[in-house]
């Protein structure tokens, strides 16, 4: 087969690995914790906003909650986020402080809600995003919460990033001291979520091109998922892995 058909079927593979998870996240809210305008070019930073755009289209709720480096105004980096996803023709609407109404109004007015997690009155007290992701996907009921940001997954003692783990599992490492800085803090959240509800949360770095995308849509993903057990898998995964050890 000439080369131009050969990509051709490999586009329409990953088409086709994507279905599945088009069916399972339509209609519900992924929160997107992004941690980038530190870390992406102008270029690289496109391209994530693009993924976002491209969630929001095909029927997914994307919420995305930002970190503003320091020295930076947050109610710019702010209102910066929206527009860079207005690019692209899509609604998109800065909001100062995590208020669960206005980002519930927000999504049903078509917008895609973007949060710093301060508002004017508590323009300096640290607030993580971390913990407004949690705050917000608790209370929308999202479906997963993924951190984007410098930090690409929970890697292993020989530095392999661990591509799926059980609460258990990270807690054991949480215990050992295996965390510190920025990880220890998505860690943290992503473990306080777990325990209220949320069914997964994923840790990926944003440096590579359309991460977000191969994470929710591709069974392997990118970065670390936790999942609560080792019973939180869609019927179409247990498909998969049971046909992929026989
Ligand atoms: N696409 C699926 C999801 O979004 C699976 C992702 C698996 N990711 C991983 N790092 N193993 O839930």
């Amino acid at each position: 087969m000439d080369r131009y058909l050969e990509n051709i079927e490999h586009k329409a593979a990953v088409l086709c690995d994507a279905l599945p998870y088009i069916r399972d996240f339509v209609n519900k809210i992924i929160v997107v914790e992004y941690d980038c305008g530190e870390w992406l070019s102008g270029v690289e930073e496109k391209k994530m906003i693009k993924d976002i755009v491209l969630l929001k289209s095909i029927g997914v709720i994307p919420i995305v909650v930002h970190r503003t480096q320091m020295g930076v105004d947050k109610f710019r980096e702010n209102k910066r986020i929206a527009k860079l996803l207005e690019l692209y023709d899509t609604k998109a609407i800065g909001i100062c402080g995590v208020d669960i109404e206005t980002i519930q109004m927000m999504i049903k007015n078509d917008y895609i809600p973007v949060i710093t997690p301060n508002d004017i009155d508590n323009e300096d007290t640290p607030i993580l995003p971390e913990e407004a992701a949690k705050e917000i996907a608790v209370s929308t009921g999202a479906e997963k919460v993924l951190f984007l940001g410098k930090e690409d997954g929970i890697r292993d003692d020989e530095g392999h990033i661990i591509s799926q783990m059980t609460r258990d599992e990270v807690v054991k490492m949480y215990v050992a001291g295996k965390f510190e800085g920025r990880l220890l803090q998505k860690v943290t959240y992503a473990l306080q979520m777990i325990e209220q509800g949320v069914p997964r949360v994923h840790i990926l770095g944003s440096k590579m091109a359309h991460a977000l995308l191969v994470e929710i849509f591709s069974i392997i993903g990118v970065g670390t998922v936790i999942m609560p057990d080792k019973e939180h898998y869609y019927p179409h995964e247990l498909k998969k892995r049971a046909a992929a050890t026989k």
